[in-house]
């Protein structure tokens, strides 16, 4: 393929993958985003592949039949929950990717036609660096973050005397190694800067506790998408710098909406400590104690039965307990029943952005019935029932009453205005911030405890009878 065909076939491919980011804003817009991302990809790869550069095809496609291979048995067996901690593992491979490519670029700059060894371009080299440096940051980080997510290693944030500054000082003696080098050009300095950059990565990501995890993995994600793009500077490949450009700002802009939707600054979260267990334990042993109306799958039912509108509210629990299915039949009964049905979207609802969108649009839930925070939190107060199933913290007024409340602040989904609020959840415990719901012990409110899942098709089956 001549060069100038490669550069159309590259824009033609970068700009599939604006398209695709410009679909998978909106569930109505989310397939057609989804075969814009896969035309590109499969237009740069092929595109790749047809250049003259490429001397042998064998290991190429059996790297491709290996990880595709890989990839295509984890997305089939992955949870919808186990989807950050995915995510995290797979930002770490980006990671790994840029210094391996920048190492292998360093050692051998004439096959990458940036100058020679002990000689490379310093724009090279500046790129090089910074791009070696965000990907070493950001493999150990997303080790430690897929580790956090997962259980490997416990979510509890690891915080000690001096580490703030301690991270200062490394970060600031990484800007100097790579000013260095940019002017040495010394392999030493490449291989300390690789070696600070991984430890760097580690020690940034321990002190966040696993409620934030979700906005460093997010974090993360941008961080490998500049690196990629530092990478692509290297490589004279557009469509990495494009694309990796994308990933980046893309990745930004979440981590922003999801500190906004928590009502925290990204420093905040960056200095961690939020989340931690303790907090946990003592909000369930505190509510233990307190007179609480508990109700049965047919108690449901028959209030559900005799509203005349009711807004669902999903949370992390929903998706816990893959109850959307269950969900949407028992709406569906509902609606027969000439209940209007909504559904209200927090933007920090389950453990991902979108994750409620996701579950609903996999149950078939439609579209119109979905809306958001600001479209529908006023309509709560002329509600009959607010049905909040396995979300807590979204939910929590202390958010707006408690200052002391880590959570203070967070716009919540106003459910205690509704004529009665239903929780489904399994027990009194808290959420992921791990504080008490005052909620539970309203007089307006209902708990509804055992499996989500469980609850949808007991009342189901209440209202068939
Ligand atoms: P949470 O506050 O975590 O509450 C989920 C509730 O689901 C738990 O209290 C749990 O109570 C219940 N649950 C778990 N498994 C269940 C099952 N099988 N059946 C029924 N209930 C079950 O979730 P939320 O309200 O969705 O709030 C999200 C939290 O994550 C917020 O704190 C938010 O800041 C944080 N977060 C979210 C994001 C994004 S982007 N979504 C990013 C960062 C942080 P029981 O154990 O009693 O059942």
């Amino acid at each position: 393929m001549s060069v100038t065909a490669s550069y159309l076939a590259y824009l033609v491919s970068s700009v599939c993958c604006i398209m695709a980011l410009r679909g998978l804003s909106g569930p109505n817009t989310a397939n057609n985003g989804l075969r814009f991302g896969i035309a590109g990809m499969a237009l740069a790869i092929l595109t790749t592949l047809a250049l003259h550069e490429v001397q042998s095809y064998g290991l190429i496609i059996l790297g491709i039949a290996v990880g595709g291979g890989i990839g295509a048995v984890i997305a089939k067996k992955i949870e919808m929950t186990a989807l950050p901690q995915l995510v995290a593992a797979f930002h770490s491979l980006v990671g790994l990717a840029a210094v391996l490519i920048a190492g292998a670029a360093f050692s051998n700059p004439e096959a990458y036609n940036i100058g020679t060894p002990g000689d490379i371009h310093p724009g090279s080299l500046i790129e090089m660096s910074l791009g070696v440096a965000i990907g070493a940051v950001t493999f150990t980080g997303s080790i430690i973050a897929f580790g956090k997510l997962q259980g490997i290693i416990p979510g509890a944030p690891v915080v000690f005397p001096g580490q703030h500054p301690l991270n200062a000082t490394l970060g600031a003696v990484l800007l100097g190694l790579i000013v260095l080098l940019c002017s040495t050009g010394s392999p030493f300095l490449f291989w300390a800067i690789v070696v600070l950059a991984l430890a760097l990565g580690i020690l940034m990501i321990i002190p966040i506790g696993g409620a934030d995890m979700p906005v460093i993995v997010s974090m993360l994600n941008s961080y490998s998408g500049w690196a990629a793009a530092g990478i692509g500077f290297t490589l004279h490949n557009n469509l990495l710098i494009i694309v990796g450009a994308l990933v980046g700002s893309s990745g930004a802009i979440l981590s922003y909406i999801m500190c906004k939707g928590m009502n925290r600054s990204f420093f905040n979260v960056i200095l961690g400590g939020f989340g931690g267990e303790a907090a946990g334990g003592a909000a369930a042993a505190a509510a233990s104690d307190r007179p609480v109306k508990i109700g049965s799958a047919e108690d449901a039912a028959f209030i559900l039965k005799n509203a005349s509108s009711v807004i669902i509210v999903p949370g992390y629990g929903m998706a816990v307990a893959q109850a959307q299915h269950a969900l949407r039949e028992m709406c569906d009964l509902l609606k027969e029943e000439g209940v209007k049905v909504r559904y209200a979207i927090h933007p920090v609802a389950g453990r991902m952005p979108g994750h409620m969108n996701v579950l609903l649009a996999e149950a078939s839930v439609p579209y119109d019935e979905v809306q958001e925070l600001e479209e529908i939190n006023r309509d709560f107060a002329q509600t009959d029932v607010a049905f909040v199933i396995g979300a807590n913290d979204i939910t929590n007024p202390a958010a707006k009453k408690d200052p002391s409340s880590p959570i203070y602040g967070m716009p919540i989904l106003d459910v205690e205005s509704a004529g009665t609020t239903l929780f489904v959840k399994r027990s009194l415990g808290s959420g992921y911030a791990g504080i008490d719901n005052e909620l539970f012990f309203y007089d307006n409110t209902m708990m509804l405890l055992g499996d989500a899942k469980a609850m949808c098709e007991g009342i189901i089956k209440a209202l068939e009878q």
